[in-house]
């Protein structure tokens, strides 16, 4: 039996070409005889991915800011469950360039990366912003509610909705800051610690960000609870 053709607008073969765009998609990496190594496809595939993935998290992000101006705690708590699952995926993906040997790394980073720097990431500065988005409208919620981040913490069940919500922004928190260390972990497994970016920052600088939290009155208030338990030393 004949096989009907596509129904949607746009370039390709099949609607699943056409939907995805995989002519526009697969065009965006360097041809095989452009590359300046053979491991270059595989960094710029997981940059590009990466990129991808960001803007998703970005567009989550807006989603989750307007479900807590909406009142909508569990739909808030849900999607941002989903955001820290990209970030878990985006943990796992950057290993993957851990199995290039640094020397080839070189080869790619002097010849094809210019000036280039993961800093100049859209997606990733993007979510550098996340707290200005979401810490005001939570506060809100918790003056609405006339309660604390550490009476919240403290009284899980009598704020069911809201603790779910703080225990979903300290997950993304925490995810975002295992994403950076994993990031600097990979640095020095291939450029090493005493060592400049391309931009000339140290590397080390890395470090401040694996723990500088989005949420800090959050964190802090698990200390506080742990100080009010009295706990002997
Ligand atoms: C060979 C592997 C890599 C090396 C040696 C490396 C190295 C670095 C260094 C030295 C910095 C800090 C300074 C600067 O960029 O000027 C940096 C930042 C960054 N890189 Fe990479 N990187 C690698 C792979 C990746 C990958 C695969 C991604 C994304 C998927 C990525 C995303 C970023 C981001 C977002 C930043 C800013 C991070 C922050 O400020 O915490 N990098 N990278």
């Amino acid at each position: 039996m004949a096989q009907p053709g596509p129904v949607l607008e746009g370039k390709g073969r099949t609607d699943y070409e056409r939907y995805i765009r995989t002519d526009d998609l697969l065009a965006l990496q360097k041809d095989d005889a452009k590359l300046v190594h053979p491991e270059e496809r595989l960094f710029q595939i997981t940059h590009q991915a990466a990129e991808l993935w960001l803007k998703q998290v970005d567009y989550e992000v807006n989603r989750v800011a307007a479900a807590m101006k909406d009142g909508s705690f569990a739909g808030a708590s849900d999607l941002l469950h989903r955001c820290r699952m990209i970030l878990d995926l985006l943990r796992d993906q950057i290993v993957i360039v851990e199995t290039m040997a640094p020397a080839d790394y070189h080869v790619i980073r002097l010849s094809a990366l210019g000036k280039g720097s993961g800093q100049e990431s859209p997606g990733f500065n993007k979510l550098l912003d996340v707290r200005h988005r979401l810490w005001p409208p939570f506060e809100e919620i918790l003056r609405a509610a006339g309660a604390t981040p550490l009476e919240i913490l403290r009284a899980p069940r009598e704020h069911y909705e809201l603790h779910r919500l703080a225990q979903a922004m300290l997950d993304y928190d925490a995810a975002f800051m295992k994403w950076r260390y994993t990031h600097l972990r990979l640095a020095l497994r291939i450029i090493g610690s005493r060592v400049k970016s391309l931009k000339g920052v140290p590397v080390m600088q890395l470090e401040g960000g694996t723990r500088e939290p989005l949420f800090g009155e959050l964190w802090d208030a698990i200390s506080d609870l742990t100080d009010q338990t009295r706990p002997e030393y």
